[in-house]
């Protein structure tokens, strides 16, 4: 039996030349949609499985996980990332990927989302979901009968921070203590999926950015409370001081500063977020040397990073966006593959 150095010892048991043969944690018939509806041990569980598929894929060993799985993808909204990692996850693993764009069926149309998906459930064994409202993607949820997964809404992109938790890990060890700076549009989807996640797994989540647009007062409250019940060590900090935010970060993340359909905010947020750019300046104001830049991508070069710190080599936006597979793999392959 070969394990993985942070599978030793985890949940995940498997050989990499028969693919996983136990595990500790069962997330089968289970939805995705917000890493709150997940215990700090099953999102560990999911990093550590994205982990053995990593290798798993790495010596090609051929056993799929998801053979005669069919998986639905319904896409509101542009992707390349999210799209291109369901569809090779789910072929690498046996599983038909089928994509549905915004054009090519009912949903938001002339159907109901319940009855979407009451069909697309009888039909697939597991549906993601890219939209605008998060209201859809949980009657989706609701009505489906079959996992639903949330490949990103206007308030969460939970996939996206399992890729950047294991990123994190692999360049920077442990999860546990790390200071996270999330700079710009803090209360957008990633800057909400961050702060769960960051609390969710013990690391110190820094919202900069101008203060009215910082995140909804509850959602604070409620990570605050996720890191306190979970005993996690995990915390959250607001800061609209940039230089001050990133004093001592291990990562300083950003993202767009309007997010898609928000294109008519474009002005307004340039003129709110230009002083919390990351450029060079900012990145030397952190202390350290090996302080890492992330970034969800699609990136607005000249916005929110300027391209020498996107193409620094500190910056692992490619680590983050190539794990964007690996981790969505995880999702399936716990959610409805063999194992
Ligand atoms: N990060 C991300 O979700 O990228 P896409 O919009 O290309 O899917
Ligand atoms: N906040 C961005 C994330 C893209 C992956 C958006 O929603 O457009």
């Amino acid at each position: 039996m070969i394990m993985s150095a942070h599978a030793a010892g985890s949940c995940v048991k498997k050989t990499v030349e028969e693919g996983i043969v136990s595990m500790a944690i069962n997330l089968h018939g289970r939805h995705f949609l917000t890493l709150k509806d997940f215990t700090k041990r099953e999102i560990e569980f999911l990093l550590d499985l994205s982990l053995t598929l990593k290798e798993k894929k790495r010596i090609r060993a051929s056993r799929p996980l998801m053979r005669g799985r069919n998986v639905a993808l319904i896409f509101e909204k542009a992707s390349t990332r999210t799209r291109c990692a369901f569809t090779v996850a789910a072929i690498d693993e046996g599983a038909h990927p089928e994509y549905l764009g915004k054009n090519d069926i009912h949903l938001g149309g002339k159907e109901d989302t319940k009855d979407t998906a009451r069909v697309l459930g009888r039909m697939f064994d597991g549906i993601q979901f890219r939209g605008f409202k998060h209201s859809t993607v949980e009657e989706l949820a609701k009505y489906a009968g079959v996992p639903v997964w949330n490949g990103l809404t206007d308030d969460y992109h939970p996939t996206q921070i399992l890729a950047d938790m294991l990123t994190i890990r692999e360049h920077l060890g442990e999860l546990k203590g790390k200071k996270l700076v999330f700079m710009g549009d803090t209360r957008n989807n990633m800057g909400n999926s961050l702060m769960i996640g960051c609390c969710k797994l013990g690391l110190h989540y820094v919202a900069c950015g101008h203060e009215s647009l910082f995140p909804r007062e509850d959602l604070v409250a409620e990570c605050k409370k996720i890191a306190a019940e979970s005993s996690s060590g995990g915390a959250v900090s607001l800061i609209s001081d940039p230089k001050k935010a990133v004093e001592g970060a291990d990562v300083i993340y950003t993202d767009v500063w309007y997010s898609m359909g928000e294109e008519d905010k474009a002005a307004e947020r340039k003129a709110l977020l230009s002083s919390y750019q990351v450029n060079m300046d900012l990145l030397g104001a952190t202390g350290k040397k090996d302080t890492i830049f992330m970034h969800c991508l699609p990136a607005y070069k000249g916005n929110e990073v300027t391209e020498d710190v996107f193409e620094h080599p500190n910056s692992v936006v490619f680590d983050e966006a190539e794990n964007r597979m690996h981790t969505i793999k995880a999702v399936m392959v716990a959610t409805i593959g063999d194992i």
